[in-house]
């Protein structure tokens, strides 16, 4: 059976106290979260070390929101997947919207992305999604193929295995306004079909497909019910601890 995730992404919130405060509400309250449910936290870098060794033994996994494209060296500013390895991160967000938006990550970066972190050992929670005016062109099956086409695609058979995707259409993230559920089921089964195509039908039964946009406890249920949907991207309601455990018992 696929295995079913909440993931929050924190973005660049929280001071490490508060971020810190935070997280120790989410744990205390996600006692009565299904066992199948695995709920993964990607705050902040500067939180992440301290983050993995409070969470260790607990049900609560830590991720990175991004990782350099080179392993180390002259790179002022840039923290490798080895380095989040070495402090107990188990995931990393590569392929978000706002990396692609504001910092020109296109698909060459992330492939190399993707490498690192997959020989570090780290899962990567690949983002995908479309922008509203390629939705209302009616484009969106074609672009979310072309950028799974030219990243996860180029990966072998065993690394696809540890990769969890996101799709998050850009036109609901952080806007309030959500896929519906049929249009989150209709692509992700879209994205199903196109790793089956690649990877054979065992693997893309096993990837798990989160949707991400504008999730939250009243619409969770509904989109998490729906075949192909296997969990949520969650980014401002996983800054409320009430609202990001009520989403991760939205699974029926
Ligand atoms: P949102 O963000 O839930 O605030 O729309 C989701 C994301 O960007 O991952």
């Amino acid at each position: 059976m696929r295995k079913q995730i909440v993931a929050g992404n924190w973005k660049m919130n929280t001071t490490f106290a508060d971020g810190f405060n935070l997280a120790k509400e989410v744990i205390c309250k996600s006692a009565n979260i299904p066992q199948n449910v695995e709920l993964i936290i990607c705050p902040p870098f500067t939180h992440l070390a301290e983050f993995a060794k409070a969470t260790r033994g607990t049900n609560l996994h830590i991720g990175a929101q991004n990782c350099a494209m080179w392993d180390k060296g002259a790179y002022t500013g840039e923290v490798s997947a080895v380095m989040l390895k070495s402090v107990g991160v188990t995931h990393v967000i590569l392929g978000h919207s706002e990396r692609r938006e504001y910092f020109g990550e296109n698909s060459p970066v992330l492939l190399k992305k993707l490498h690192l972190a997959l020989e570090n050992g780290l899962v990567p929670i690949f983002c995908c999604g479309e922008k509203l005016a390629e939705r209302e062109s009616n484009n969106h099956f074609e672009v979310v193929a072309q950028q799974i086409d030219e990243t996860l695609c180029q990966l072998t058979p065993q690394q696809m295995e540890r990769v969890v995707i996101a799709y998050e259409p850009v036109w609901a993230i952080g806007t309030g306004k959500t896929a519906t559920a049929d249009q989150a089921q209709e692509m992700h089964a879209h994205i199903r079909k196109l790793i089956t195509s690649k990877f054979g039908a065992a693997i893309a039964q096993n990837t798990s497909i989160l949707y991400g946009g504008s999730c939250k406890p009243s619409n969770a249920s509904e989109i998490f019910g729906k075949a192909d949907v296997d969990g949520g991207l969650i980014g401002g309601a996983a800054l409320v601890a009430d609202d990001f455990i009520a989403i991760a018992k939205g699974f029926k």
